[in-house]
């Protein structure tokens, strides 16, 4: 558990399915290795199993390829086996809690990674979070989740779903141990042209990090490189490594400063991100 343990813990969530939680939880998980620090990470979407399987492949590169590249130590939270929702449920805490207890001591971060959709698991593991990461495709579909808005005037109507989620979890977070969640939404998948949907996606953001309280950090651009790195388990951050076998392009170059700027703006405890900043 969060609670006398020295583990900063990051949750990627957002209940709207491919919004970019797992990409983003593997190439923060590189970053904040390369930079010295120890992790954890979770799979609490055992179901897809996008960041286990990404972690798996790098260990399988790394073999074949003779790279001696960092890996996180993981844990993957299957779903429960009763069919009583109490006892699932106890089931399930006790199974997260344990895991998460066990990674936080002793290490710098806990990175977790979340499905789509909303279950007792995930509620659970928001509820745990430091900070909070919403990846949010550049889309009013992707929006939606967050809150409901005029068509005409782009006015806020209200939060949806998965901001009073995350409101819910916010409480629990406070009655448990006092703590708050930094809830920082970042936008993905951002194309590079100027559009009417962007600019309109950035005065809804703008308004609605007031309203529902959260705070926006740099987002990440559409780039074939946050997928086609996929199978090898290597992330942008990895390809200066002597053997990593893929050939540093422009494309790569910007999508490794989106992310470190990412990172910075995450603004994770004191310095910590500071240290071995040259190695990536
Ligand atoms: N910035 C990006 N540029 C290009 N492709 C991206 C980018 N971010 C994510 N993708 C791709 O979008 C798809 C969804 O990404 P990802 O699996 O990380 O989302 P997710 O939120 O974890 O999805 P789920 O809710 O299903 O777990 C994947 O095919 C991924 O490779
Ligand atoms: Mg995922």
């Amino acid at each position: 558990m969060s609670e006398g343990t020295s583990a900063h813990i990051i949750v990627l969530g957002n209940e709207k399915g491919g919004s970019g939680k797992s990409t983003t939880a593997m190439h923060l998980i590189v970053r904040l290795l390369r930079d010295g620090r120890s992790v954890g990470s979770i799979d609490v979407d055992a179901h897809q199993g996008t960041l286990t399987r990404y972690i798996r492949n790098r260990e399988a590169y790394c073999e074949k390829m003779k790279l001696a590249l960092r890996l996180p130590e993981h844990r993957i939270i299957g779903p429960t086996s009763h069919d009583s929702a109490r006892v699932a449920e106890a089931d399930e805490r006790a199974r997260f809690e344990a895991a998460l207890a066990d990674l936080a001591a002793g290490r710098d971060y806990v990175v977790i990674d979340t499905p789509g959709g909303a279950s007792f698991l995930n509620r659970l593991a928001h509820s745990h979070a430091h900070t909070l990461i919403t990846p949010l495709n550049d889309s009013f579909v992707d929006l939606d989740m967050l809150a409901r808005v005029d068509p005409d005037s782009l006015a806020i109507e209200g939060p949806s779903r998965y901001a009073e989620m995350v409101w819910e979890q916010k409480k629990a977070r406070a009655m448990r141990d006092r703590g708050s969640i930094d809830w920082i939404v970042m936008r993905n998948r951002l194309g590079n042209l100027e559009s009417h949907n962007k600019k309109a996606m950035e005065q809804v953001l703008h308004a609605l990090a007031r309203r529902i309280g959260f705070r926006q950090a740099p987002g990440i651009s559409e780039r074939v490189v946050f997928r086609e790195l996929f199978l090898s388990g290597l992330t942008l951050l990895d390809l200066r490594e002597p053997g990593a076998g893929v050939k540093l392009n422009m494309s790569h170059v910007a999508g490794r400063q989106e992310i470190r700027m990412l990172v910075d703006a995450i603004d994770l405890p004191s310095g910590q991100v500071e240290a071995g900043r040259a190695t990536g």
